[in-house]
């Protein structure tokens, strides 16, 4: 649903709205661009406790928003409250892009072709045939689905919760039906029978920002595999690092999220900006 920006003469509002939100690089990415190009649009962080998002949504339906990002609390909340919504949030019930257009609110998911869109720019392709999931949250059902619409055959879902990780197997299952899903536990044993032979390996987990993996079977990963983390942290985190010590090819999140703003940013505005230039702009926000 792309289109030009409102003309009213006042500047239209892009938002990242989450609990909380003053950590979020999106603001400082998109206002760049914004001043780069010189829109009259302005990108505001919104600080919004769980439970509230209904009223929110009705002022975005009735102001001057363009759009906007969803993060953690509110992605699912988002994905039902909205007026329509995209193939990719149908199949992973979480939002991240909300576009308004003529007073109704349409949600997209960009993380999971963000995300692929990173692995490209890193020189990896987008075909995987054989992945294992670390998680099973909002993310990576998101990175699930594009994954399974990008090619992917099989796909062994580990989460803590391990009902969890069924639950996003049996919610996605039906609609990629040329994917071979499995569900189970995080425990290393399992790990360690799903990473043989795995093509990629996706870290969806808010581990490494909240906490840190014990006893990863790093030394069973093959250094033909890949390692992608979702999570970022300067110099990469302490995951990322250990592999690469190892020799295993990986890259942590930044990328992703670099590339899921150039994709919303596209949806809001109808421009095509390539999302190295919001990885640039991120790296510089966090001293990279
Ligand atoms: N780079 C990017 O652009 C990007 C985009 C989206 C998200 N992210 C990051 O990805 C992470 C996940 O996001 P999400 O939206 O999927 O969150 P979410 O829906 O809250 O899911 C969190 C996931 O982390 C697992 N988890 C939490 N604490 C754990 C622990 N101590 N040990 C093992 N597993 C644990 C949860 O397992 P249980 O089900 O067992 O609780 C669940 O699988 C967050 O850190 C987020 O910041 C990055």
């Amino acid at each position: 649903m792309p289109g030009a920006p409102r003309r009213s003469g006042d500047p239209s509002l892009l938002f990242v709205v989450g609990h909380p939100v003053s950590h979020s690089l999106s603001p400082a990415m998109h206002n760049g661009i914004i001043a780069r190009l010189g829109l009259p649009l302005y990108y505001v962080p919104v600080d919004l406790p769980p439970g509230r998002l209904g009223n929110f949504l009705q002022v975005v339906r009735e102001a001057n928003f363009l759009g906007g990002n969803v993060t953690i609390p509110h992605k699912e909340e988002a994905a039902g409250m909205a007026d329509t919504r995209s193939d990719a949030v149908e199949a992973c019930g979480a939002a991240n892009t909300l576009v308004v257009r003529g007073g109704r609110v349409h949600a997209e998911n960009t993380d999971g072709a963000g995300f692929l869109d990173a692995l490209e720019g890193n020189g990896w392709g987008r075909r995987f045939p054989r992945v294992v999931l670390l998680g099973a949250g909002g993310a990576a059902r998101g990175i699930a689905w594009s994954l399974g619409t990008a090619g992917t055959r099989r796909i062994d879902v580990l989460n803590r919760n391990p009902r969890r990780a069924a639950d996003l197997a049996a919610a996605l299952s039906p609609r990629l039906p040329r994917v071979s899903f499995s569900a189970g536990d995080l425990r290393p044993a399992t790990l360690r029978e799903a990473i043989r032979g795995a093509d990629l390996i996706v870290q969806c987990t808010s581990l490494g920002l909240r906490g840190e993996w014990e006893n990863f079977p790093i030394k069973d990963v093959e250094k033909t595999a890949r390692f992608a983390d979702i999570v970022y942290r300067a110099g990469g985190t302490a995951l990322v690092r250990r592999l690469r010590a190892r020799g295993v090819p990986a890259v942590d999140g930044l990328p992703m999220l670099a590339h899921q703003a150039a994709r919303s940013f596209a949806l809001w505005t109808g421009r095509k900006i390539p999302g190295e230039a919001f990885l640039g702009i991120a790296k510089k926000a966090l001293k990279i």
